[in-house]
């Protein structure tokens, strides 16, 4: 073959040169322009070709040099394009790169659970306002005007601050249970999952923002042996069937009467650990037969109703399944924090 023909040859073969990694790129390179290459080895035939020729079959060995480097510039660079990897070969069955994906905050995952368990049982889901009066948040519930609940140290005023006109952030979800009573007629299960607002220095066992959800039933004949029996499902539904509940004595202005449920503790069995400081028990919320004086403010007749209530904290629930050591955790919003909450590990 003429050395016009075998650079002619060449001229197409590196025109039609593909690489499907960066190990073949480099064998193109070589087997082009290495010192064994063939466009190397035509410039070593060209030693020998005839004065005359030289100036034409010059030019396009030069310019046939100049195409197979620019050959190889643009086979890397798509190479890096694709992310292909040196050695790594393009593997059309493997699964496509994906964004990553969000995940629900644990707050959130709890709540839905707790929702997920009163609805099963025919409690419908209501909401109230954030900012609120004081006759929702205070007065019909029967917190006497001087009540410390009211006072500054716990309760951020928007406009107005102590007394009929306040306007406040809600110090608690069980304004919600005014807000029910007030648009309907009985039978009303409910609950009201929302956030609250609480005037608190911040450190890991307080937050100025935190999470309730206030349950209600109102209807002829509830009694507290309902309230009790609802509260141990909710319990065992959410802890498991080995949990135990008891009712102490307390005392709400809304309730009577009002007691705290404690749950036997679902981290140490009931023997006894940090969290529930050895007593074997954990306290999750309050509750109590609606005070008569709180239906009538709502224009239900306490004389034809009764109806229980209870309100519980969700960070405290979380806490119990997630035991996360500091409140303050759940709103930085750390992504190292928030990313470990793929899944709620809840019973079905
Ligand atoms: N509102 C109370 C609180 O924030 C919790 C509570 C206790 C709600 C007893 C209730 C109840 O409905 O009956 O501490």
């Amino acid at each position: 073959m003429s050395l016009i023909d075998r650079i002619a040859a060449l001229e197409t073969e590196v025109e039609k040169a593909s690489a499907r990694t960066a190990d073949e790129v480099e064998q193109f390179r070589v087997s082009m322009l290495g010192r064994n290459g063939a466009v190397t080895e035509l410039f070593d035939a060209f030693k020998q070709v005839a004065a005359e020729e030289k100036r034409i079959l010059g030019q396009r060995l030069n310019q046939l040099k100049q195409a197979a480097h620019a050959r190889v510039d643009a086979l890397r660079s798509t190479m890096e394009q694709d992310g292909v990897t040196e050695g790594a070969a393009l593997d059309l069955s493997a699964p496509a790169l994906t964004e990553p994906t969000g995940s629900l905050h644990p707050i959130t995952l709890v709540r839905q659970r707790i929702v997920e368990v009163f609805s099963r049982i025919g409690f419908t889901v209501s909401q109230g306002p954030e900012v609120e009066d004081d006759l929702h948040n205070f007065g019909a519930l029967n917190f006497p005007p001087d009540h410390p609940a009211r006072d500054m140290q716990d309760t951020f005023f928007v406009s107005g601050g102590i007394g009929p006109d306040g306007m406040a952030l809600r110090t608690h979800t069980s304004s919600v249970q005014v807000r029910v009573m007030e648009g309907s007629t009985p039978p009303i299960r409910t609950i009201s999952p929302g956030r609250v607002y609480r005037n608190e220095a911040i450190s890991a066992r307080a937050h100025c923002m935190f999470h309730q959800v206030e349950g209600l039933y109102v209807d002829k004949d509830v009694s507290f042996a309902d309230l009790k029996g609802t509260l141990d499902h909710f319990a065992k539904s959410m802890f498991g069937p080995d949990v135990r509940i008891r009712l102490r004595p307390s005392y709400f202005p809304f309730t009577e009467p009002s007691a705290e449920v404690d749950m036997s503790c679902s981290i140490c069995g009931g023997s006894g650990c940090n969290i529930c400081k050895g007593s074997g028990w954990v306290e999750i919320m309050g509750c109590g037969m609606v005070d008569p004086a709180v239906l009538t403010n709502c224009d239900i007749d306490p004389t034809v109703y009764s109806g229980f209530a209870f309100g519980m904290g969700v960070e405290r629930i979380a806490q119990l399944i997630y035991r996360v050591p500091d409140l303050r955790m759940y709103w930085e919003n750390d992504m190292r924090f928030l990313e470990q909450f793929t899944a709620a590990p809840f019973r079905k």
